[in-house]
């Protein structure tokens, strides 16, 4: 969508708020010892009790509230009866809706005690996340935010999983402009515009640029078992630093 009126801010905030919140709540709570299905009745019962719909059950009837991924799972890992170990990466994935507005966000951690490996790529992806904010504004071509993620993933030895993209959100979970590259794609020439939404979601691994489908028909894993990490924020584009929607 394209931010139209203070209604549109102030209903596309709100759910922001909330699910940065939940995404937040949810990675405090994460213990070694848990399900994954625990972890997700936690961030169901925090968007519940603030009014917001889980995004992936309203458009896809996801088996879960959220996303949840461990280790060379990259994204929409079903939440279950896997549980969560010492040392895993854990990737948790929020989206839902509000009064008819959308939002999206993610991130990794590293379950302790941390693998220092995991923390690298952790952090490693928190700064091309930061790359890819710092590089949009109106009127530049939607290619520079692979510009600026791509040197990132390469300086620190990683690679970007090419097949998941940043997209349109906030009338709905997945809209116009589709499958936005994070790694450099020159044909990539839609244009930046005021107001725009969209998300930045940089998938950085130790190895693979591509996933796989699993058996479940969701759960999406790298191809050659390579640790998978993603950061993601729902931003509003501006001539300046975009409004991070999902920032708490
Ligand atoms: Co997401
Ligand atoms: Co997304």
């Amino acid at each position: 969508m394209s931010i139209e009126s203070q209604q549109d801010l102030i209903g596309l905030m709100r759910i922001g708020r909330i699910v940065g919140e939940t995404l937040r709540y949810m990675q405090e709570s994460v213990k070694p010892g848990m399900t994954t299905a625990e972890l997700d009745e936690i961030g169901a019962e925090f968007m519940k009790k603030h009014g917001a719909r889980s995004a992936p059950i309203l458009t896809y009837n996801f088996p879960g509230h959220t996303c949840i991924s461990i280790n060379d799972e990259a994204a929409h890992g079903i939440p279950g009866e896997r549980v969560i170990q010492a040392g895993d990466l854990i990737n948790i994935d929020v989206s839902a809706e509000l009064d008819g507005y959308w939002a999206d966000t993610g991130g990794s951690m590293p379950v302790p005690p941390v693998e220092p490996e995991k923390q690298r790529l952790c952090d490693a992806t928190q700064e091309a996340l930061q790359a890819a904010i710092d590089a949009v504004h109106a009127g530049e071509r939607i290619n520079v935010i692979g510009r600026a993620v791509e040197p990132v993933a390469k300086r620190h030895g990683y690679k970007i999983i090419h097949s998941l993209g940043g997209h349109g959100v906030g009338r709905h979970l997945h809209e116009p402009p589709h499958a936005v590259p994070h790694y450099f794609e020159p044909r990539a020439r839609t244009r930046l515009t005021e107001g725009m939404v969209l998300t930045l979601e940089p998938f950085l691994t130790t190895g693979a640029t591509e996933v796989k489908t699993e058996a479940d028909g969701w759960t999406l894993r790298t191809i050659d078992g390579s640790l998978s990490a993603q950061y993601e924020h729902t931003v509003i584009i501006t001539k300046d630093a975009p409004i991070l929607v999902t920032a708490v």
